[in-house]
């Protein structure tokens, strides 16, 4: 439970009007002065512009818990006298990967509690948390790990009733395109029905939660680009043909359950912490490595297949507003660029100063038995509706991985810690 005294609590003097929804949530439309204090950021002493959601009503009727406003900021709505409500808890599937990493930092920054499921493996697989990771036995802890998998239907059920989150965030996946082909029935299995297990322990725990999928491009497929929401989809590869699966049984919990349940459906969106062996990372950790003389050549597939290629720390806040939404729906999230892979690397070697041609070389053994040709979203709905913009574009996006894997790599070769390369 929040405390009043914590300094993202903020009194607030206006008038709020809530309109009953689904369940304990509201939207609140609010007005007014701000109370003591800055409140939430506004440069105009006004707050919100937009509207806030309550997270909780709380005895008696008439107090409220919202969070929102301008930056995404608790504020607590005193209704004249105490402080009463929640602090929103979020529950990740596929914390340790890329985007998991990213959406616990940005939801703690927005003052939730983030629990985080993982598997179990052999040796640590938390590397991407270290920034967040706290002992559990201080005080103040926020973040939580808990293990589970997707293939296991109990752990998934007994997370969902025991933490009773307020927004769940499925974004646990075998989610390589590749290994899909290689490894189909466990790739349906836990990209495909992994998200069913999720939704029926949501209905069987009949917890009152906001659903997030993690809903991907290569749906498409061989659909013609610029592909949006209405774009249908030919999947075409094991993992699309999963994630098609999932999309539509999200849409039919939300149908058939009245469930809160939103698919995102992004493009490709990479970072530092992409995954090392997809082709952007595998590209820029090469370039840090031939620049440091300790490879010379890369070896890749399929150079002219294009991608509309995005910062991952900029779409995870997309996530997130998707679940701040009234009403849950379906985006595209996507820059709305296609470049290809070749371009990728041409402009990654560019930066390093190094030639391409000279240390690029293709292995036909990288090429997939169907290829998706060319994915370039139309974000124009997440850009109206949630007020979603990419702002990292892809020239800024090579440089900033370029120069992330370089001072990585930097810091390896200072502790000698450089590993071994394992691709698939
Ligand atoms: P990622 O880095 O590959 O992370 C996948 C996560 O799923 C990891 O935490 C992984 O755990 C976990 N996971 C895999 N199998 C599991 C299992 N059986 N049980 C529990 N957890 C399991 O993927 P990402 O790039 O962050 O993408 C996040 C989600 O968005 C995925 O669903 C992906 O398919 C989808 N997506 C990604 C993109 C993109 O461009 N990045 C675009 C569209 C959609 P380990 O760390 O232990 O492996
Ligand atoms: N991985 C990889 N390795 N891809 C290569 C290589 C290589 O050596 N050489 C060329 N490519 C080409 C692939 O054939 C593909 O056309 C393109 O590079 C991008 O491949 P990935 O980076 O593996 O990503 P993806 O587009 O197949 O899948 C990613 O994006 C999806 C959204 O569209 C993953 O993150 C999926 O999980 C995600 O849903």
């Amino acid at each position: 439970m929040p405390k009043a005294d914590q300094g993202c609590y903020l009194p607030v003097a206006g008038v709020l009007t809530a309109t009953p929804q689904w369940h304990k949530r509201s939207t609140v439309h609010a007005k007014g002065k701000a109370g003591k204090g800055d409140v939430g950021g506004s440069d105009t002493g006004k707050w919100p512009r937009k509207c806030a959601r309550v997270v909780s009503i709380c005895r008696p009727a008439g107090h409220f818990l919202a969070w929102g406003g301008d930056r995404g900021q608790l504020l607590v709505w005193a209704g004249g006298a105490s402080y009463c409500g929640a602090m929103p808890r979020a529950l990740i599937t596929g914390v340790t990967g890329q985007d998991g990493s990213y959406l616990a930092t940005l939801l703690l920054e927005k003052g939730y509690e983030v629990h985080g499921l993982i598997r179990r493996a052999s040796s640590f697989n938390t590397q991407r948390l270290d920034a967040i990771y706290r002992d559990p036995h201080e005080s103040g802890v926020r973040f939580f790990m808990h293990y589970g998998d997707l293939s296991d239907s109990g752990s998934l059920v007994n997370l969902v009733r025991g933490l009773e989150p307020d927004e769940i965030y499925h974004l646990g996946a075998q989610s390589h395109v590749k290994v899909s082909f290689e490894i189909p029935e466990y790739t349906s299995d836990v990209t495909g029905m992994g998200t069913v297990r999720i939704l029926e322990a949501i209905r069987a725990s009949g917890v009152q939660t906001r659903f997030y999928q993690a809903s991907s491009s290569e749906m498409f497929g061989l659909s013609v680009p610029p592909q949006d929401e209405a774009t249908p989809f030919h999947p075409r590869s094991p993992y699309g043909v999963a994630k098609v699966f999932a999309h539509w049984m999200t849409i039919n919990y939300r149908e058939s359950y009245g469930l809160f349940a939103s698919n995102g459906i992004l493009f490709n969106h990479e970072s530092p912490r992409r995954g090392e062996t997809f082709v952007s990372r595998k590209i820029t950790r090469a370039v840090a490595r031939i620049k440091a003389g300790i490879q010379d050549t890369i070896y890749l597939g399929n150079l002219d297949s294009k991608r509309d290629w995005g910062y991952a720390p900029e779409y995870v806040e997309a996530m997130w507003l998707m679940l701040q939404h009234d009403t849950p729906e379906d985006f595209v999230i996507a820059s709305g660029e296609a470049h290809s892979v070749r371009e990728f690397a041409l402009r990654a070697f560019e930066h390093a100063g190094l030639d391409f041609e000279r240390h690029v070389k293709i292995d036909p053994s990288y090429y997939r038995p169907a290829e998706v040709d060319h994915l370039r979203g139309d974000p124009s709905k997440a850009f109206r509706v949630l007020g979603w913009k990419p702002r990292t574009r892809f020239d800024e996006l090579i440089e900033l991985m370029v120069d992330a894997d370089i001072k990585l790599l930097d810091d390896e070769l200072s502790g000698r810690l450089v590993s071994q390369d394992r691709d698939h």
